[in-house]
C-alpha cells in the first residue's frame, strides 16, 4: 500500500529520497521556474509545540512556490483549548487546505492525524520520536557539501535519547552504504534501542563514546544536538545533562579539515559562538538548505502522482501501546495498530515495542 503522507523517511527507498534531493537541487538552481507550481494551493502549518525553522521555512516554501498558508503556532488560540480532538481538527482543516504539516509533543501524532487526513500530511516533528523533514534538510545539505551519502563516519552528539532529529537522521543514513556512527553521548541520553537495532538490522557499524574531545578526530561529519530540556521530567535531571558536551575552539582543532559541523538548531550553548565563523560550520546554511527541500517535498507530495511512500503492513493489535507518551494514551479512539519487526510487536505510532 501507498500514501501521500511523510510521517518517517525510513518507509522511502533511497531512490526516493535521491528523488527529493534531485528535485530540490533542481530548485535551488532556478528558484524563479516555481514561482507559480502551486498557485490556488493551500498549506495548512499546525504547530500544536514552538518553532522558528521547520514552521517559517514550510511557510516560506510555500509561498515561494505561489501557494498561500494557514494555520496556528499556538493551539491555546484555536479550539484545541476547547478540548476538540486530533482526530475533528484534522478532518476539518483537511477540508481547507491541499496539503498540512504538523508538529506536536506527543509521539506517534502525526501518524494518528494521518488517519484522517484527506490531504497529504507532513510530520514536522512528534515528541521525541522523528523529524524526518530535518532529515531532509541534513541529507540535502550532505549530499550539497560532502557530495555524497555514503561512505561517511558521522559523529552525533547530545541528547541522542529525546532527539527526535537523531533518529530520523540515523534511521536514514544508515540506508546507504558503509556510513558508520559515533554515538556521543552520557549513558542516560544515549540512543533508544529500536534505533540500535535498525543500525543492526542494516549492518552499520556504530560506536559509543562519552568523549567529544576523542571522539572528533576522525569524523567527516559532526552532527551536534540540544540538550532537549522540555523532555525531562524534573530540572534537576535537565541540570545535570546541560553543558556536558559543548563543541568550542579547542576541541574543534583536533577535526579534519574537511569536517562539516550540522546542527538542526536551535543552539542552546553546545557550540561556542565563535565557532560560526569556521568554514566547517554549516548550520546556518543547512536551515537554508531545508526550505529549498520543503519546497521539492511540497511539489512532489501534491504534483507527482508517481511520487507514493509505501505503507507498513500494520495490523490492529490486541494490546494497547503502554508508553506513557505515546498519543494512543491520549486519544482514545485510535485503533492500536501494529507492526512486527525482528520477531516483535511494534506500536505504528510512536514505534515502541509493545509486548
Ligand atoms: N530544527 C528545528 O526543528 O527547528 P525548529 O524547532 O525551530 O523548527
Amino acid at each position: 500500500m501507498t500514501n501521500k503522507n511523510l510521517i518517517d523517511l525510513e518507509v522511502m527507498s533511497t531512490e526516493q529520497i535521491d528523488k527529493i534531493i534531485k528535485k530540490t537541487k533542481k530548485i535551488m538552481q532556478s528558484p524563479a521556474d516555481y514561482r507559480h507550481a502551486c498557485d490556488g494551493k493551500i498549506l495548512a502549518t499546525l504547530f500544536y509545540e514552538p518553532s522558528t525553522r521547520t514552521q517559517m521555512s514550510f511557510q516560506t516554501a510555500m509561498l515561494k512556490l505561489g501557494g498561500r498558508t494557514i494555520g496556528f503556532d499556538n493551539p491555546m488560540n484555536s479550539s484545541v483549548s476547547k478540548g476538540e480532538s486530533l482526530k475533528d481538527t484534522i478532518a476539518v482543516i483537511s477540508g481547507y487546505a491541499d496539503i498540512i504539516a504538523i508538529r506536536h509533543p506527543i509521539e506517534g501524532t502525526a501518524m494518528a492525524a494521518s488517519l484522517y487526513s484527506e490531504v497529504p500530511l507532513i510530520n514536522c516533528g512528534d515528541g521525541g520520536h522523528l523529524h524526518p523533514t530535518q532529515t531532509l534538510t541534513d541529507i540535502v545539505t550532505l549530499s550539497c557539501e560532502k557530495g555524497r551519502l555514503d561512505n561517511l563516519k558521522i559523529g552525533i552528539c547530545g541528547d541522542l535519547l529525546n532527539g527526535r532529529t537523531v533518529h530520523s537522521l540515523i534511521k536514514t543514513l544508515s540506508k546507504y552504504q558503509n556510513n558508520s556512527f559515533v554515538l556521543i553521548s552520557t549513558k542516560e541520553l544515549c540512543v533508544p534501542l529500536y534505533i540500535i537495532d535498525i543500525l543492526e538490522k542494516n549492518g552499520c557499524k556504530y560506536e559509543f563514546s562519552n568523549s567529544l574531545a576523542e571522539a572528533i578526530c576522525d569524523l567527516d561529519v559532526l552532527y551536534m544536538t540540544r540538550i532537549q530540556r522540555e523532555r525531562f521530567k524534573s530540572a534537576k535531571e535537565y541540570e545535570e545533562q546541560k553543558n556536558v558536551f559543548v563543541l568550542d575552539r579547542e576541541k574543534l582543532d583536533k577535526a579534519k579539515e574537511d569536517m562539516i559541523i550540522l546542527h538542526p538548531l536551535p543552539r542552546v550553548n553546545e557550540i561556542t559562538v565563535d565557532i560560526d565563523d569556521d568554514s566547517r560550520a554549516l548550520y546556518f546554511k543547512q536551515a537554508q538548505y531545508g526550505m529549498y527541500g520543503r519546497m521539492a517535498l511540497i511539489l512532489l507530495l501534491l504534483q507527482d502522482e508517481d511520487f507514493l511512500i509505501p505503507s507498513r503492513s500494520t495490523v490492529i493489535s490486541e494490546h494497547r501501546c503502554s508508553n506513557p507518551k505515546c498519543i494512543t494514551q491520549q486519544e482514545s479512539y485510535l485503533p492500536n495498530m501494529s507492526y512486527e519487526k525482528l520477531g516483535m510487536t511494534m506500536c505504528d505510532f510512536c514505534d515502541k515495542r509493545i509486548n
